[in-house]
């Protein structure tokens, strides 16, 4: 269904990595609502060749940035800008990376120099971006820019390891640039904390399956799927969303004000006959 909801606006999708990441069901819900898009993602991904395809189905570049790389973002805003002939109205970061839990590392013997990394990559990254665009005045007056975040930030799940502390880092610069950017130039920047989603990402966290099992018991609506949190993302680029800022916005099914649902302790404790 379109309603040409983004239309006249131009956008840049950070995170598609393959069909499964939600900034490419991000990008095909842009592109269907009118907009016209410049995708991006690092090298590395770049080399998998996967979002080529994407690039095709939303006709957009795509150019490569490390968002840890200042000189590879304010070459990404430059091309945007020529590309778009002048500025951007949204930006969706959808990106995260955890080397401790790549390499295993449990959270009480934390690596700090990967660490470190993990913060940069999945939370000031965030940071890295609106500077840059603060910088070149890229982004245009009422635009809107969304980062995709999980409630591991505000509670215990003990799997996701450092990434609770990223997701809380990273629903502060979005806070806190917000504030910024809202009064400098009406630029609205918010958080979407999704449901659990089977992505290259997701599944990285151990014992995904179980956490994407329980937090589907434990939602009245169900887990919220990508396609659906792209939906909501392009509501938040719209002009209809225009004075929400500096917002967590809980995208899942309403997991994160459910106490216990019948479905979980009929899973622990199943009803007599
Ligand atoms: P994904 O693996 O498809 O996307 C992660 C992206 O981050 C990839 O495209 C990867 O190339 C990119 N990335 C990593 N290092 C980078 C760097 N240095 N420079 C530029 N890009 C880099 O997985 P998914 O799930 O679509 O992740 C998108 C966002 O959604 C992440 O912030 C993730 O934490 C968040 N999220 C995911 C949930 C899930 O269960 N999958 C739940 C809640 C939030």
């Amino acid at each position: 269904m379109s309603n040409n909801l983004l239309a006249g606006k131009k956008g840049i999708i950070f995170g598609a990595l393959d069909e499964k990441s939600i900034a490419w069901k991000t990008a095909l819900a842009c592109h269907a609502q009118g907009a016209q898009l410049v995708l991006t993602n690092a090298p590395v991904a770049l080399r998998m060749g996967e979002i080529n395809k994407l690039a095709e189905a939303v006709q957009a570049p795509v150019i490569g940035a490390d968002v840890t790389n200042m000189d590879d973002l304010k070459k990404l805003f430059e091309e945007s800008q020529k590309q778009f002939n002048g500025g951007v109205d949204f930006v969706l970061h959808s990106i995260g990376m955890s080397l401790n839990v790549r390499k295993g590392k449990h959270y009480t013997e934390l690596d700090y120099e990967w660490n470190k990394k993990t913060l940069d990559i999945s939370a000031m990254s965030l940071h890295r971006v609106l500077r840059t665009a603060w910088e070149m005045d890229a982004i245009n007056e009422w635009g809107s820019v969304v980062a995709l975040t999980y409630i591991a930030a505000q509670r215990v799940f003990p799997d996701y390891n450092e990434m609770a502390d990223a997701k809380a880092l990273l629903e502060s610069v979005a806070r806190s640039f917000g504030y910024q950017y809202g009064v400098k130039k009406k630029v609205r920047i918010n958080t979407i904390s999704q449901s659990p989603t089977r992505t290259t990402a997701g599944s990285g966290v151990k014992g995904f399956d179980a956490f994407i099992d329980y937090a589907e018991k434990m939602s009245p609506l169900g887990n919220a799927p990508a396609e659906a949190c792209a939906d909501y993302c392009v509501s938040l680029f719209s002009d209809l969303t225009r004075y929400v800022t500096m917002q967590n916005l809980f995208h899942d099914g309403g997991f994160s004000l459910t106490g216990v649902s019948e479905a979980v302790i009929n899973s622990i404790m199943p009803p007599s006959e």
